[in-house]
């Protein structure tokens, strides 16, 4: 498939998604996130695929969702074709979704990147959401996922003021799970993906759902879906491999699907 805003590649069974409207910082506009969902969707349903990447460019990840698009919509154009409803791309994937950000990274892509499992953030990477300097507030997710993250006190002031973070605060607040050197970004990412992909994907795919469930519920009803979700594995041939192999001292050979 040709896509016109974002580019694929697959590498073993990890598959690399880069955003690529570089005149426009990647900004998400409807194209990109419609190139991007259906890339996605291809990805979550392929067996031969692991895990996934999604990155931009050395200068942003995306500065936000495209201002140009939106600038003329009113009230009852957002309202009636209920504007952003369907950006929860990488959220709605099972298979893991590792953000791999270099610069920019703002707004909706901000958003974008926190709908993601984890975030690998280069040395050069800045997160914010600037919406407020535009006279409107984040819309896809980002009052609630980043105050998730970072706590209400600085997802407050950020969302108030527009401040961008660093790549360090990032880290500290919990933001991003690592930073490395921006040259280093992209093997980082590709490494990560690769050993998530060469698990049982059962396992890994049980384990995403379950932790982002801590989201969702109480500690009580969490801590019983995770058992309930723990006993299942035992039905699973990877249980089988994955502790047979370890007994007899080799790899384990996992099934992958
Ligand atoms: N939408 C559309 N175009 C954008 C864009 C965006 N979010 N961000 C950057 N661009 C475009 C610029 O208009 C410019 O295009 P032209 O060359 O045609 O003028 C090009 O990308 C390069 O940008 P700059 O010249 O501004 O680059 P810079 O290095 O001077 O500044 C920046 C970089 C600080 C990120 C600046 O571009 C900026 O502030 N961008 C907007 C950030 C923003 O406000 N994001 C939030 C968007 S709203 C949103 O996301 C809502 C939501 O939650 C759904």
């Amino acid at each position: 498939m040709a896509y016109e805003t974002i580019l694929c590649e697959t590498k073993g069974r990890v598959a690399i998604i880069t955003l690529s409207r570089p005149d426009a910082l990647n900004a998400l506009n409807t194209q990109l996130v419609g190139e991007l969902a259906e890339a996605l969707t291809g990805y979550d349903r392929d067996d031969a695929i692991g895990a996934i990447v999604i990155t931009g460019s050395e200068k942003a990840f995306a500065a936000g969702a495209d201002i140009k698009e939106m600038a003329p919509k009113s009230f009852m154009d957002v309202y009636r074709e209920d504007f952003a409803a369907n950006w929860d791309v990488a959220a709605r994937c099972r298979k893991p979704v590792i953000a791999a950000v270099a610069g920019y990274c703002l707004g909706g892509g901000c958003e974008l990147a926190m709908q993601c499992d984890f975030i690998l953030a280069a040395d050069t990477a800045k997160f914010g959401q600037p919406e407020i300097t535009l006279g409107i507030m984040p819309g896809i997710g980002g009052t609630q996922r980043l105050t998730r993250f970072v706590g209400k006190s600085k997802a407050m002031e950020m969302c108030l003021t527009g401040r961008m973070m660093d790549a360090e605060e990032a880290e500290r607040s919990g933001l991003v799970s690592r930073v490395v050197p921006a040259a280093d970004l992209l093997t980082e990412a590709e490494k990560v993906a690769s050993k998530i992909a060469s698990l049982s994907l059962p396992a890994v795919m049980m384990t995403k759902e379950t932790v982002n469930r801590a989201y969702e519920t109480t500690l009580s009803e969490g801590i019983l879906f995770e058992r309930r979700v723990f006993h299942s594995m035992f039905a699973t041939e990877d249980q089988k491999e994955g502790m047979e192999a370890f007994s007899e001292k080799r790899k384990p050979n996992f099934k992958n699907r």
